[in-house]
């Protein structure tokens, strides 16, 4: 059930991710982290990193799934994307993608 609200929300971020979030990638190049996050991410992820609960990302905040991630795995998940989640290869420069796996990783710390 929960599957079937999911798939048939997938074309409405498709378009808003299309429309919207790639030329905002661009013009957030040059600004901090926080705002590439705060843009690109935090509409799944929210601002505080525990994530909109409907779309059941994982939440950052949560140490035991911190441990049960490699950085390896985050950016490949950041960089392909993982289920509802867009891939960002491409939108994002690969430093920024470091980046904001290190501003993940934050959000596991600050308790
Ligand atoms: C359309 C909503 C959406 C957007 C936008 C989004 N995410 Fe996600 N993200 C998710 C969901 C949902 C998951 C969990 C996917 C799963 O496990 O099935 C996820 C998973 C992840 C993971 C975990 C990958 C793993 O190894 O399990 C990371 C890290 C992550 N997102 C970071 C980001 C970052 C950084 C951005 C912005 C550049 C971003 N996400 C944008 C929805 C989103």
């Amino acid at each position: 059930m929960k599957k079937a609200l999911i798939l048939s929300l997938l074309p409405i971020f498709a378009v808003v991710i299309l429309v919207a979030a790639r030329p905002e990638v661009t013009a957030q190049s040059k600004g901090g982290i926080v705002g590439v996050y705060n843009t690109q991410c935090a509409k799944c992820h929210a601002e505080n990193g525990k994530g909109i609960e409907s779309l059941q990302p994982p939440d950052f905040t949560d140490a035991k799934w911190q441990a049960s991630r490699t950085n390896k795995q985050l950016v490949t998940g950041i960089n392909n994307g993982v289920g509802v989640m867009p891939g960002f290869k491409g939108a994002l420069k690969p430093a920024q993608v470091a980046a904001l796996v290190g501003y993940v990783r934050a959000f596991g710390r600050k308790k």
